[in-house]
């Protein structure tokens, strides 16, 4: 039985190093690190992730600000508020929850927010950084997964990592810190030949195509690493349920280490976020 990468307990450190974090902003430098949510629509799982998000926000002691806006918003409402938001002092970090309702350009709505408050790492200028190997606000998800990944394999130098995913939120930022982390790495999508046996050859599967239990145990090698960074709502039995991207049971029997879902990526993808706002907060410090 692979071993488990717990991710409950993992964010909690994360958590904890933010909270003296906070202490340390409020104490020295009198700043509350405060983090904007903006969420349009009725999207029920969105509305689920931003809960989660400012609720620990508040835990961490940092301050939040949340704003609905109704499914009728439009493009001018939403760049205005992000713009009111950019030029807020008392704002250290924006993240516009996606997906967006259909009417709205999430492009120009990323773009809009200023760079340095960007604490989803969207933004091109802080992908270009990524891209390029320069510091900057990572994304959350990828940035997450990576600190389960030392977990397992302290040094990554030189394993094969084949991401399954090319999402701009996810599988491409998840490549390119692999690859920072001198693996060698392999992006694998819906249009990849023979994904299997591609997958079979990596000492590394991150799974990030939102499919659920798309990855079995025969795509994997004996020993390799998995994470999972599906939630896929199923139901079982009459039961609301969440599944992953990989077939837990199986894939667990063969693999050496294994992110579970839920709490595995899911956690830490809210604590990296707020990571990410302290980050911003002490980059904004005049
Ligand atoms: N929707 C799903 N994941 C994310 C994320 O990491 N950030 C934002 N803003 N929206 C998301």
């Amino acid at each position: 039985m692979a071993q488990l990468i717990d991710g409950k307990q993992l964010s909690n450190q994360v958590l904890q190093e933010v909270a003296s974090e906070v202490e340390r902003l409020k104490a020295e430098h009198d700043v509350e690190p405060t983090l904007a949510v903006v969420l349009v629509g009725e999207d029920p799982a969105s509305q689920v992730y931003v809960r989660n998000k400012v609720k620990r926000a508040k835990e961490a002691g940092m301050g939040s600000i949340e704003h609905r806006l109704g499914t009728a918003t439009t493009q001018g409402d939403l760049n205005q508020l992000i713009e009111q938001l950019n030029h807020d002092p008392r704002v250290h970090g924006i993240l516009v929850q996606l997906p967006l309702p259909s009417h709205l350009d999430e492009e120009e709505v990323i773009a809009a927010i200023n760079p340095a408050k960007d604490v989803d790492g969207f933004h091109p200028l802080n992908v270009g950084a990524l891209a390029a190997g320069q510091a900057s606000l990572v994304p959350c998800t990828p940035q997450g997964c990576m600190i389960m990944l030392r977990q397992v394999h302290p040094d990554l130098s030189g394993k094969h990592a084949v991401v399954v995913g090319r999402s701009n939120i996810v599988g491409k930022p998840m490549a390119a810190l692999l690859l920072q982390a001198n693996c060698t790495v392999t992006i694998a999508h819906s249009r990849t030949r023979d994904i299997a046996s591609l997958c079979r050859n990596a000492d590394i599967v991150v799974a990030a195509a939102g499919r659920r239990e798309l990855v079995d145990a025969d795509w994997i090698k004996p020993g390799a690493t998995v994470i999972d960074v599906g939630i896929n709502a199923v139901e079982v039995e009459g039961k609301r349920k969440l599944v992953g991207d990989v077939a837990f049971e199986a894939v667990a029997e063969k693999a050496g280490a294994i992110t579970p879902v839920p709490g595995g990526v899911g956690p830490m993808t809210i604590a990296c976020l707020l990571l990410n706002t302290t980050r911003a907060a002490r980059h904004q410090l005049a």
